[in-house]
């Protein structure tokens, strides 16, 4: 069984049991496989680059895990899922992502973990019609980390 540290185990900590799952920007996969042997059966793994992606590749075949990889820009070529976890990035990068996403849901579950630009992230969510619903802070070492659980609630008006 993977051993995630704690900024991954707090992001898998917040997808629901049995959900379907896209992990956007997974590049090892670590989280997914995690989810998979936990006894998810839907996965979605994505990148927007083909290194990671092969990295990813090589993690799921490492564990034999029944995971989807696809190549995609964001949302771009994801079907809809009812959680989504976009982790290890800007806040920047999370909110442009966030921007481009078609099937937005009030059901949906956006699981967000900013390495950086937190405030630019909040900002953005409140723009785009999201709601964020909870959000924590795990620590590692000397590390701070937020995880972010939004929802989408309408476009503004
Ligand atoms: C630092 S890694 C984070 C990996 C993992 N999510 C984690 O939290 O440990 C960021 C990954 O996001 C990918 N990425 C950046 N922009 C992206 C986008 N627009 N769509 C999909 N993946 C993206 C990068 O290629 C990279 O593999």
């Amino acid at each position: 069984m993977i051993k995630l540290d704690e900024r991954l185990a707090a992001c898998a900590a917040l997808v629901r049991r049995g959900s379907s799952v896209a992990d956007i920007g997974t590049d090892h996969a670590l989280l997914p496989v995690f989810l998979w042997q936990s006894g998810w059966t839907d996965i979605i793994a994505t990148d927007i680059k083909p290194g990671p992606l092969e990295s990813a590749r090589k993690n799921i075949e490492k564990y034999s895990a029944d995971i989807k990889l696809v190549l995609s820009d964001g949302f771009e070529n994801l079907p809809p899922r009812d959680d989504i976890i976009i982790a290890g990035m800007g806040g920047e990068t999370i909110a442009e992502i966030l921007a481009g996403c078609r099937h937005k849901d009030e059901n949906t579950r956006f699981i967000l973990q900013p390495m950086t630009k937190q405030d630019r992230l909040r900002r953005s969510l409140d723009e785009l019609g999201f709601n964020i619903v909870h959000e924590h802070n795990t620590y590692e070492r000397t590390k701070v980390y937020t995880i972010i659980y939004a929802r989408y609630m309408g476009e503004k008006f």
